[in-house]
């Protein structure tokens, strides 16, 4: 069982479900909610918090999915990402950053939606929530519990992936948490794209092979024959009919709405003013998740896959929480890293991890022994494990 390899001080977690109120599937998906001063069950007294790991997914981006006209599916709308810039350069040099621009007759334009933002890019609203997500950390950590003192690398050790967009909801988390941090230079960690466990993007061909022979099985055969309809619907609004990568999982179709419906722009037409519809809009939601559910959960090689493709990536947190450098360490990550963090955790079913979705994995100390409380707010029921687990090792 992965949780004995990563979490050795868990050994048993309440599950607290409070009842989720939410009118379409998608509003929570957004934004999910993460802990805060004004929810927060303190443990009981005479402990204290030593040490606070927090994992997130980031907040709200431009698409990663783009189809062969991507301007023409957008109907005219830019995607907002000012702001946010994009890169900066710091080593010494002047400092730089870049924003990002297509001239309008740009030949190649049609491969590219207009605005300011890169594939997958943070957009404002992004960079609002990431804020926001910061100031509720801040508040509760610092405001009410006293715990975090200063925002400053010497408290807080923040490690991204390699990907733009996690050093942006960084950038904006620390930016909530203390205004001032906005002027200061911040180093945070990434590992290089190649082997980053945390994204995570090493290559594993055993866990490749295990992925295909998840897709192949009849069970995932039989949902992309059982919900052909509206596959076919988004290919033909998409012009992505023939396209093996879109068609093997429901993952391109996710983004494609997600990253829509989350920044608040229209759902795509294409040129005949055939638009993906709500109802394709909320059945590729279900199906996203259930997705999920299967890769990481319900398939034959779920758990094998998961090791092969996180288990550097659990043995670093292991390695981390045993001897943690800051009071506060802060990663910030992607779906597919939270994703296989709950699989390992065992919160099932699986549900695609939101935006801004976290988990707090706190450490008491009753000054006999440490303990271990984990806080998680992955799905769209807000899932609240909280319990002051003893440390077992030494019994062990
Ligand atoms: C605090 O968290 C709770 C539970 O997730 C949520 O219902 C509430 O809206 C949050 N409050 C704020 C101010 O974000
Ligand atoms: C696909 O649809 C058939 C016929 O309705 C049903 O019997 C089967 O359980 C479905 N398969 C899956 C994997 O949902
Ligand atoms: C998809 O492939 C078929 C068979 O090769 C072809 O007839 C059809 O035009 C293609 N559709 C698109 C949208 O490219
Ligand atoms: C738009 O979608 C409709 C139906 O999904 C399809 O019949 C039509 O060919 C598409 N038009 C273009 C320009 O792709």
């Amino acid at each position: 069982m992965l949780t004995s390899i990563f979490f050795p001080f868990l050994f048993s977690v309440r599950l607290a479900l409070s009842s989720p109120s939410f009118s379409g599937p998608w509003d929570k998906y957004c934004n999910a909610p993460h802990v805060n001063a004004s929810h927060y069950q303190l443990p009981e007294e005479g402990t204290e918090l030593v040490h606070l790991t927090v994992m997130m997914r980031h907040h709200k981006r431009t698409p990663t999915a783009l189809v062969p006209n991507e301007r023409g599916i957008n109907d005219g709308i830019p995607w907002d990402c000012s702001g946010v810039s994009l890169f900066k350069y710091d080593g010494g040099g002047a400092r730089l950053s870049h924003s990002v621009f297509t001239p309008p007759d740009h030949p190649f334009a049609r491969q590219m939606w207009a605005g300011n933002c890169e594939v997958g890019q943070l957009t404002t609203g992004g960079f609002h929530d990431s804020k926001a997500h910061g100031m509720d950390l801040w508040e509760l950590y610092h405001g009410r519990l006293g715990f975090l003192r200063l925002v400053d690398p010497s408290e807080i050790g923040v490690r991204t992936t390699y990907i733009d967009r996690t050093k942006q909801v960084a950038s904006g988390v620390l930016a909530g948490m203390d205004p001032s941090s906005a002027k200061r230079p911040w180093a945070v960690h990434a590992q290089p794209q190649l082997i980053d466990s945390l994204a995570p993007s090493y290559t594993c061909s055993r866990a490749d092979e295990l992925l295909a022979e998840m897709l192949a099985a009849p069970f995932w055969q039989d949902i992309l024959k059982n919900n052909s309809a509206v596959i076919e619907h988004m290919n033909s609004v998409l012009g992505t009919t023939n396209s093996t990568e879109w068609t093997t999982t429901f993952t391109y179709y996710q983004d494609v709405v997600a990253a829509r419906i989350c920044n608040g722009h229209p759902l795509p037409c294409n040129g005949s003013g055939d638009c993906v519809s709500e109802e394709d809009a909320d059945e590729i939601f279900e199906l996203g998740n259930l997705e999920f559910d299967y890769i990481w959960h319900l398939a034959e090689y779920a758990e094998p896959y998961n090791q092969l493709t996180f288990g550097v990536m659990f043995s670093e947190l292991a390695d981390a929480l045993e001897e943690p450098k800051h009071p506060l360490a802060l990663y910030v990550a992607h779906d597919t890293s939270m994703v296989r963090v709950a699989a390992g955790l065992g919160i099932f079913p699986i549900r695609w991890p939101r935006l801004g979705s976290e988990f707090a994995i706190e450490i008491w100390s009753d000054n006999v022994k440490p303990a271990a409380g984990l806080r998680a707010h992955l799905t769209e029921e807000e899932s609240v494990r909280s319990e002051a687990c003893r440390d077992t090792r030494s019994d062990s």
